[in-house]
């Protein structure tokens, strides 16, 4: 068994928070185990309940032609989310529950070892930069502690208010020169120390 499996084990058994006892299905998160990107969402939605795998339904067909308009697909990146189980009736998850699959992400960040994370939404945001707001970061790319970081609205967002749509294409058009950016180790701004608090939300 590889680390990564041997940890989706422990996700699809953990009893971790209260979220286990109403999920169909945990959902670990899935792809390329060598991925250079690594998309975070924020939670399991009833789709990814029902399969256990990320980003099946309408979000998900939309970071799907996200992906696809920067010629990549499900298979070439690795996607997970914050928490592993899905809030009952798609509610935020709460701080304890965020914090209880806290080591999963970590962990997950660890053994995938990104060139670059991309956010995606404001919770994903959250969870790796407490104190930035969506709708002035997104679309940039920042390092912070030896990681680079890329945020992008969530593709959700769009399927609400279509005039994001365009945002999140255009975003999303940025990400090839990015990783090429990093891979020729180029300069990238620094996220403020006051962000530096990584998983810490609350
Ligand atoms: N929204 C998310 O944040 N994650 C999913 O897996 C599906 C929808």
């Amino acid at each position: 068994m590889t680390e990564l499996e041997t940890l989706y084990t422990k996700i699809i058994t953990c009893e971790s928070c209260g979220l286990c006892k109403t999920r169909t299905h945990a959902v670990p998160g899935e792809g390329a185990e060598n991925a250079e990107i690594m998309f975070v969402g924020e939670g399991p939605g009833f789709h990814e309940d029902q399969q256990g795998r990320p980003f099946v339904g309408a979000a998900g067909k939309f970071l799907e032609e996200l992906l696809g308009s920067i010629n990549l697909t499900r298979s070439d990146v690795y996607i997970c989310n914050v928490v592993k189980c899905r809030p009952p009736g798609n509610r935020d998850p709460m701080p304890e529950e965020v914090d209880a699959c806290r080591p999963y992400l970590l962990r997950q960040i660890e053994l995938i070892d990104p060139t670059l994370i991309v956010t995606l939404g404001r919770f994903s945001l959250s969870w790796f930069f407490p104190r930035d707001s969506i709708g002035k970061v997104r679309g940039s790319l920042r390092q912070m502690g030896g990681r680079h970081y890329y945020h992008v609205y969530h593709p959700a967002a769009a399927l609400h208010n279509g005039n994001l749509r365009q945002v999140i294409l255009d975003d999303f058009a940025k990400i090839p020169l990015t990783l090429e950016k990093i891979r020729e180790g180029q300069p990238v701004a620094a996220a403020a120390p006051a962000s530096v608090e990584q998983g810490r939300l609350f």
